[in-house]
């Protein structure tokens, strides 16, 4: 297997080092502006391969040029500009898209079978970009979408019922951003909606305002506070790829093509997809209530303003 990551910034070094601790890649080719710091990361995390705490390792090493980014079954990208105060991700757009046109059109000449994955914010519009500019299969083109948001509200539901945030099945969907919204109607604990389990438990019942706000600042937060998030986003970028590399037909909130699916077209946003080897294999449409479908379409729209 072949990765290519383009983009070493922050959350490119943390999806290089889950894939070179945990894939079982045989090579990762890193392209960034800077190639001296590329190289002197990659220097260091060769530094911990005698110590034998991985079975399989990765040869790593840098891309002087896009076309070294060749022939990859995998590319994450996670270029981006640099920002100082987050409040809005698309503030980054105009900036971005020129990275995504540059890169889409060098991934879908030197590796156009790829399955890509996508970290650039605001990643839902970089999604759309990316398909655009490549040409490539919106099935082969993954934002990592709510994936971040939806860990983020699960954490925030489990601390409230004192119950295994594994036992939580809630989402967040639309935009990664601050339109993003909570559908209420299928947030469940172990099988039964949010409700009925403060009934069961005997708990109040979970703050809904509340717990959409946690979901939006707290990127925000983290970002602003230590200048950057790498944590959180280079494990859902390792679930995703996961799930596609070991074919694991999970339900994710990633970052797809819409094409009709709840009134909604021509537009990348997050929605509840079926992963697996294909990429996306499937966005579903969940059976949301009419309030739930005019907070997706105001989302959509929050993209769409931007994108104009
Ligand atoms: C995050 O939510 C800033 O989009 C980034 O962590």
């Amino acid at each position: 297997m072949r990765l290519g990551i383009i983009g070493l910034g922050m959350v490119g070094r943390e999806v290089l080092l889950y894939m070179f601790q945990f894939s079982a890649s045989q090579e990762i080719v890193v392209y960034d502006v800077n190639k001296e710091r590329t190289q002197a990361e990659i220097w260091d995390l060769e530094d911990s391969i005698p110590l034998g705490h991985f079975n399989h390792y990765s040869h790593m090493r840098v891309a002087d040029e896009y076309s070294d980014i060749k022939d990859c079954d995998y590319v994450f990208v996670n270029a981006s500009i640099p920002a100082k105060n987050l409040t809005d991700r698309r503030a980054l757009l105009a900036e971005n898209e020129k990275l995504m046109k540059e890169i889409g059109e060098a991934v879908a000449k030197y590796s156009p079978n790829a399955i890509v994955i996508i970290t650039s914010n605001p990643v839902d519009a970089m999604a759309y970009y990316f398909i655009k500019y490549s040409g490539m299969s919106p099935q082969r083109v993954i934002g990592s979408g709510d994936v971040l948001d939806t860990v983020r509200l699960r954490r925030y539901i489990s601390s409230h019922f004192g119950v295994s945030a594994l036992n939580v099945t809630s989402f967040v969907l639309g935009e990664h951003g601050n339109s993003s919204f909570i559908p209420w109607s299928i947030a469940q604990i172990a099988g039964v909606h949010v409700d009925t389990f403060s009934q069961m438990k005997g708990l109040p019942l979970i703050d809904k305002l509340k717990a959409k706000e946690f979901v939006r600042k707290r990127g925000l937060d983290i970002y602003n506070l230590r200048g950057f998030t790498d944590r959180g986003i280079g494990a859902s970028v390792y679930t995703i790829f996961s799930a596609i590399a070991q074919n694991e037909q999970r339900i994710m909130p990633i970052s797809a093509l819409l094409q009709g699916q709840y009134g909604i077209d021509d537009l990348v946003i997050g929605a509840l997809s079926v992963v697996g080897s294909n990429g996306i294999e499937k966005i579903l449409e969940y059976p949301l209530t009419d309030d739930e479908i005019k907070l997706y379409h105001t989302s959509a729209e929050f993209i769409r303003e931007a994108m104009k």
